[in-house]
């Protein structure tokens, strides 16, 4: 038996819904293949301002560093919205991504076969699939760059700021990923004004003869926004800012069917890697059982991967969210219409899942693995 220790943060809003139904899922795969969790929950968010008045109290750190991964729900709502930036739940989340040094964020945005009919692009489009990997800057530019009021508060500022250093270990991730994948990578970025950006040209082709099989491209932010929803099978790996990653991922997740869907993992050098779906907290359905848990059972298959390195236990729980999907069930917002669709809420849903992953059904459903280790 071995054994892991997973610091698990429910954070607000659909979060604890979610992360309830991501760790049955571990599980069930750990029960079928011999691996045993502790799970430390921890508070994070908004749920720490109210618990502590700090969004990341220094425990919560403490527990995700000495831990073996991090699963995290969601951050954020109405309720702390009045707060100062430095005191949002937002705050926290930033806080702990930039302690844990997880700079490379991957989001594989991947469509289901069977989730087509969820896809807002016209069939034509997405026929053979979408299979895009995000590879998002996640712990500098402008998240993090010096920001600002006036004195008069008439203005304000934020700045984006790379430094070659931190462009390399993100392209490298990208470049290793696009190895383990189908061999393109693009590099967004809006280097037609921005000084920033021609800095992540420079390097990306400094670095490209280190990859001569990966045919490297560039593409201006703006006109990616466009492709994807024009031709979104021309992308294969995109590696892009904190900024840009975080307006494309979101883009990328919606033509798969739903942002209910997108798994993330986020990774540094070494130490745990931090585990999350790409979605808000959606204070509005939060506790109604209407979240869809399968963007976070997905987020705990990328972390049996990437940190645990238990590649069979991930794919099984791929495959697990496969074959449910396969079986007709669907949680609201990938819900078609179509004859042979069930919807459920999220607790049946993880339940499916959890037995599915128990039964060892449906190898082969998931279609594959979605995204590479990099
Ligand atoms: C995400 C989220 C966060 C981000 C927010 C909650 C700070 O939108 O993970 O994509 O912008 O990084
Ligand atoms: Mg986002």
């Amino acid at each position: 038996m071995k054994r892991y220790t997973i610091a698990t943060i429910p954070g607000d809003g659909i979060g604890p819904d979610v992360v309830r139904e991501g760790v049955l899922a571990l599980e069930a795969a750990g029960a079928r293949f011999g691996l045993s969790f502790t799970f430390l929950e921890t508070l994070m968010g908004g749920a720490a301002i109210d618990a502590t008045r700090l969004p990341l109290p220094p425990e919560t750190l403490a527990t995700c560093q000495g831990s073996d991964a991090v699963l995290l729900g969601a951050v954020g709502g109405p309720k702390w919205d009045g707060l100062p930036g430095k005191s949002r739940p937002e705050a926290g989340l930033l806080a702990l991504r930039a302690g844990m040094g997880v700079y490379a964020n991957l989001r594989p945005a991947f469509m289901f076969p069977v989730l087509a009919a969820a896809c807002p692009l016209k069939p034509s489009l997405v026929e053979g699939g979408i299979d895009v990997l995000v590879v998002r800057e996640l712990t500098g530019g402008i998240y993090f760059g010096e920001r600002g009021r006036s004195a008069d508060g008439e203005s304000a500022w934020d700045t984006e700021r790379y430094s070659r250093t931190e462009i390399t270990r993100l392209l490298k991730i990208g470049f290793e990923a696009a190895m383990g994948r189908a061999r393109r990578l693009c590099v967004v970025d809006k280097a037609n004004v921005l000084e920033s950006s021609r800095l992540w040209r420079e390097t990306a082709a400094a670095m490209a003869p280190a990859w001569p099989e990966v045919a490297l491209s560039f593409m201006y932010v703006d006109n990616a926004a466009m492709q994807l929803v024009r031709a979104p099978r021309q992308f294969d790996v995109i590696a892009t800012s904190n900024m840009f990653g975080d307006i494309l991922s979101d883009e990328a997740a919606m033509i798969t069917g739903s942002i209910g869907m997108l798994a993330s993992a986020s990774v540094g050098a070494s130490g745990p890697g931090l585990y999350e779906p790409i979605h808000g907290s959606a204070p509005d359905i939060a506790g109604l059982d209407r979240a869809n848990p399968l963007a976070t059972i997905l987020s705990t298959a990328m972390l049996l991967r990437h940190s645990l390195h238990e590649e069979e236990a991930a794919a099984a729980i791929e495959a697990g969210v496969g074959a449910v999907l396969a079986q007709g069930w669907r949680c609201a917002d990938i819900a078609s219409g179509a004859p042979g669709e069930r919807t459920v809420g999220t607790q049946e849903m993880g339940r499916l899942v959890a037995s599915s992953i128990a039964a060892g059904a449906g190898a082969g459903a998931a279609a594959g693995k979605r995204e590479a280790r990099p």
